[in-house]
């Protein structure tokens, strides 16, 4: 692997070989989301305990300090909406120029394998990673289900998974699900974490992460299930005490209350 290729890689996957990436995306089809209606200020206390931001280029000029923040991995897909007619039609919205000129960490692209545009989007990604590795910047795929939320089961999650490490992603990110041993021993490339729509109990947060750990993701990109959780400062700190302390579900769980009831005080 070159020089700048590893470098960036090591930029956002720590020397224990764990990451965790702070997704912060969400509005590029979506909208102003709960709680990401002002991104800069969602992120100001959260951005220590994060090993590196998801965003698109808007949000990054925008509303990221370049003298003070984290590694970007710069989000280059869109072109559709929540309420437009498809979710899978995403184009390649933003040039590799631009991604250089953001001094960017990576890239990442959403596929969405098993919809009308399943080919569109996977061809996307192929030339994402043609552009990326002329100059040594890593590509994340996405493993997007759109609105499908109930597609994310291990068959295919595995599926998608693959054929985006098969094309050329250099970290693939995708939901975790029940047997998720499967979706990991089937990818050749590392694997992240998305956390979907908040859960409603933080033990469910820290139960699937510590679960995906032990499978064998190197970390995560999660985001509503922290920052809109009503103490995301309390709830990454409990995510990197699994991800990078090796930490139980029941010592994550004893840091989110220890740290909710300084904020209470
Ligand atoms: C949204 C994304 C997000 O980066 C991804 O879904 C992770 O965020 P969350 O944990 O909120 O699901 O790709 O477009």
């Amino acid at each position: 692997m070159e020089w700048g290729m590893k470098n960036r890689l090591a930029q956002l996957i720590k020397s224990d070989g764990r990451c965790l990436f702070l997704p912060i995306d969400h509005g590029y089809f979506q909208g102003p989301t709960r709680k990401l209606e002002k991104p800069g200020e969602t992120i100001r206390p959260l951005l220590r305990y994060c090993d590196a931001l998801f965003v698109t280029r808007g949000v990054v000029r925008s509303s990221i300090d370049p003298e003070n923040t984290k590694p970007i991995i710069l989000r280059v897909s869109g072109g559709t909406s929540v309420i437009g007619k498809d979710l899978s039609n995403e184009g390649i919205t933003t040039s590799i120029e631009e991604a250089i000129r953001l001094n960017v960490s990576a890239i990442g692209i959403s596929v969405f394998v098993g919809s009308d545009y399943e080919k569109e989007s996977l061809l996307n990604l192929t030339k994402l990673v043609d552009e990326g590795e002329k100059y040594g910047i890593p590509v994340m795929a996405v493993t997007a289900v759109g609105k499908e939320l109930e597609k994310r089961d291990a068959r295919y999650l595995a599926l998608s998974s693959r054929i985006a490490a098969e094309l050329g992603a250099r970290i693939v990110k995708t939901y975790w699900c029940e047997n998720f041993e499967k979706v990991v021993n089937g990818c050749p490339v590392p694997v992240v974490m998305a956390g979907g729509p908040k859960v409603d109990t933080e033990l469910e947060v820290f139960e699937f992460v510590h679960d995906g750990m032990e499978k064998g993701a190197i970390g995560v990109n999660l985001g509503r299930n922290i920052w809109q959780n009503d103490y995301p400062v309390a709830m990454i700190k409990a995510l990197r005490a699994i991800i990078h302390g090796k930490g139980t579900v029941k010592e994550a769980n004893d840091i989110f209350e220890q740290e909710k009831s300084k904020v209470r005080k």
